[in-house]
Parts: C-alpha cells; structure tokens; sequence
C-alpha cells in the first residue's frame, strides 16, 4: 500500500526545517549504502555525527507519531532515526530494493523494514526531476509531494529517484518495523479503521459500531507480533 500522508508539517515548520539543513555539513551518501546499493546512489547525506543531527531527527519523528493517518497506516513498532538526503546537480538513486535489515546506530537494535517512509521538505516548484518512483504489482507510481507532505510505501517494492536536473531536493526518510509484519494484514486493518472513522462520523457511536471496533482490535491482536 501507497499512501500519501498529507501536512505532517505547516510550511512555516518545514522552512525552519530547511534552513536548518541547507546549512549543514553535506557528505557522500554512498558512504552509508550497502556495496550494491552504493552503485546505484548518487546524492548527499547529512552526517548522523553534526550537532544539528538529533534534534532533527528527532522532530521528524515526532511528526509522524502524532499523525492519526501514519499511525493507523504503519502501526509501527520501532523508527529507525530519520537520516536526511540532498539531490542536486543530476543526483539520482537507481533502481534498488532497501536492505531487509537495518540497525539502529545509536542503540544498536535491528529493525526488519516492513515499511519505507520518505518526507518531502523542498517545495516541488523549486527543483525539476527528482521524482521517486515505485513501482508495485499496480505498475510504476511517480511520487512528487509538497513540501511537509510524506509517502509510505512497502520496503519490498523496487524504487528509484530520478536525477534532480534543477534546484535541489532535501528529504527525510526512514524505515519503521511494524507490529503487523504481513502488508496485506496491515492494509486491510487500515481500511477498516478509516472506515469505521467515518461511520463513527456519519452516525455516531452505534452498538454495531463498538462491535466492529471489537472485530478490528481482536484481528488486531491476532496479527500483530
Ligand atoms: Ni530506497
């Protein structure tokens, strides 16, 4: 499942986030990819060792763990720290799969990736190319967002970034293990919970209702690991 999750950050937020970035100590991204993938990546990375680094991350995440529609989406376990990335002048990142195990450096946990997340930070007015592109069993996606807007996608799909021709795009991205390992499980949990949203919405909390949200917690509590 693709989805888009809009407005994690106002614009304002997201220009404080930028300015923030553009200002820092950019390195080789290759640096941090796996021999294959480093073929493939072609852009910059900000260090996880600057003293701007946690405090970045760390708002990323908190972001996202406030965001309703993340939540229901990815029902995560554990967040991998976000890292940020910068394409520009012809940066790209080929066609790849993200590695199926990643750690966490500062404590040393591993995290299976179900679940790939990328938050778009510069303005899509403000760079050409640069689009991220999924592919799936649906076919190819072209995924371009506003700035403060992020896309979820499952960690098994074949992507890439299109070489940024103009302008620069500064990204954040991070991998999430969730407590429902299988993506179907996960989707169709998702479905139901934004159904039963809106019928709590159109008709208030029924006795059918608290049934359904019985049915949704017990599957819950049948697929999560
Ligand atoms: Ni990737």
């Amino acid at each position: 499942m693709l989805l888009h999750i809009p407005e994690v950050f106002t614009p304002a937020q997201v220009e404080t986030l930028r300015k923030t970035l553009q200002a820092g100590p950019w390195v080789d991204g290759a640096a941090s990819a796996g021999p294959l993938a480093a073929e493939a990546k072609h852009n910059l990375q900000f260090p996880t060792d600057a003293s701007e680094y946690p405090s970045l991350a760390k708002t990323i995440a908190a972001a996202l763990e406030r965001h309703p529609l993340f939540l229901s989406a990815a029902l995560p376990q554990f967040i991998l720290p976000f890292m940020f990335n910068r394409y520009t002048d012809g940066g790209n990142y080929g066609d790849h799969i993200d590695n199926a195990i990643q750690t966490d450096r500062n404590s040393g946990q591993r995290l299976r990736t179900d679940i790939s997340v990328t938050v778009f930070l510069s303005d899509p007015e403000s760079y050409e190319g640069g689009d991220l592109i999924i592919e799936d069993t649906y076919g190819s996606h072209e995924v371009k967002l506003p700035a403060g807007d992020a896309i979820v996608y499952p960690s098994s799909s074949l992507h890439r970034v299109e070489p940024v021709t103009s302008g620069e795009r500064i990204a954040a991205f991070s991998w999430i293990q969730s407590l429902v390992p299988d993506a179907w499980h996960r989707s169709m949990l998702f479905n139901l919970d934004m159904t039963l949203i809106k019928l709590r919405s159109q008709i208030g909390n029924t006795e059918e209702i608290v049934a359904l949200t019985g049915h949704y917690h017990n599957l819950l509590r049948q697929w999560s690991r």
